[in-house]
C-alpha cells in the first residue's frame, strides 16, 4: 500500500521535526525536499547552471557538506523560483511519494503541486520571530557568528520569495490541517500531527 503525508510550511516552523516524528511513528520513509533545492543552490554557488544541476542531481548531491548554511538556504530559494528547476525535480519526488510502505514528504508545494492527492496534508507554521529565534539558537549552537536580527531578515526574505513566486508558491492546500507551532512544545505538536493523520486513515 502507499500512503502519503504531505507537510508544507515556511522555514524553521518545525516541519523537519514533525516529519521525522511522523515517519518514525508510522514506519514510513521521509524525504526532505528542501535538500534537493539546497543541493541545486549549492551547485549554483560553485558556478554551475542551476537547471543543468537539477537535471543531473543524484544521491551524492544531497549528502554534500554545508547544505544547512544560511547562504545555501538563500541560493536554494532563488533556484526554487526557476520553473525548469522545479520540473526537473518533480518525477523523483512523485516516485518517492508512491513508494510502498508509506512516505512523508516535507517542503513548500507538496500538498498543492507534488502530491495533490496525498492522503494527509499538514501545513506547519509559526510567527517569523519565533522561527528566526529557533534557527538562530540552532546556528549559535553550531558556533555560527550571526545575529538574531540577520536571521530574522533572512527568514522574511526567504518567506517573501517563496510566497511570491509564480510557480508553486508556498501556501496551504485547501484541505490541509494547519498546525501553528508558535506556542506548542514539541511533544504537543507531534501529538496533534499524529492525530491529524489518523483522522485521514
Ligand atoms: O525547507 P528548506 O528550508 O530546506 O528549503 C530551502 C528552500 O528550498 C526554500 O526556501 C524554498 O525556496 C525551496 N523549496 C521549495 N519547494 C520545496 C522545498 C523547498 O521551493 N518543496
Amino acid at each position: 500500500m502507499s500512503f502519503t503525508i504531505a507537510i508544507d510550511g515556511p522555514a524553521a516552523a518545525g516541519k523537519g521535526t514533525l516529519s521525522r516524528a511522523l515517519a518514525a511513528h508510522f514506519g514510513f520513509g521521509h524525504l526532505d525536499t528542501g535538500l534537493l533545492y539546497r543541493a541545486v543552490g549549492a551547485r549554483m554557488l560553485l558556478g554551475e547552471d542551476p537547471i543543468a544541476a537539477a537535471l543531473d542531481l543524484d544521491a551524492s548531491d544531497v549528502q554534500m557538506e554545508g547544505l544547512r548554511r544560511p547562504e545555501v538556504a538563500q541560493a536554494a530559494s532563488k533556484v526554487a523560483a526557476i520553473p525548469e528547476v522545479r520540473s526537473a525535480l518533480l518525477d523523483f519526488q512523485r516516485a518517492y511519494a508512491r513508494r510502498s510502505g508509506g512516505a512523508v514528504l516535507d517542503g513548500r508545494d507538496i500538498g498543492t503541486v507534488i502530491c495533490p492527492d496525498a492522503e494527509a496534508k499538514l501545513f506547519v507554521t509559526a510567527t517569523p520571530e519565533i522561527r528566526a529565534r529557533r534557527r538562530h539558537d540552532e546556528l549559535a549552537a553550531q558556533g555560527a557568528d550571526i545575529s538574531y536580527e540577520t536571521v530574522l531578515a533572512e527568514t522574511r526574505e526567504r518567506d517573501d520569495r517563496d510566497t511570491a513566486r509564480v510557480d508553486s508558491p508556498l501556501r496551504p492546500a485547501d484541505d490541509a490541517v494547519i498546525i501553528d507551532t508558535s506556542e506548542l512544545d514539541i511533544d504537543t505538536a507531534v501529538a496533534s500531527a499524529i492525530a491529524a493523520v489518523l483522522e485521514r486513515q
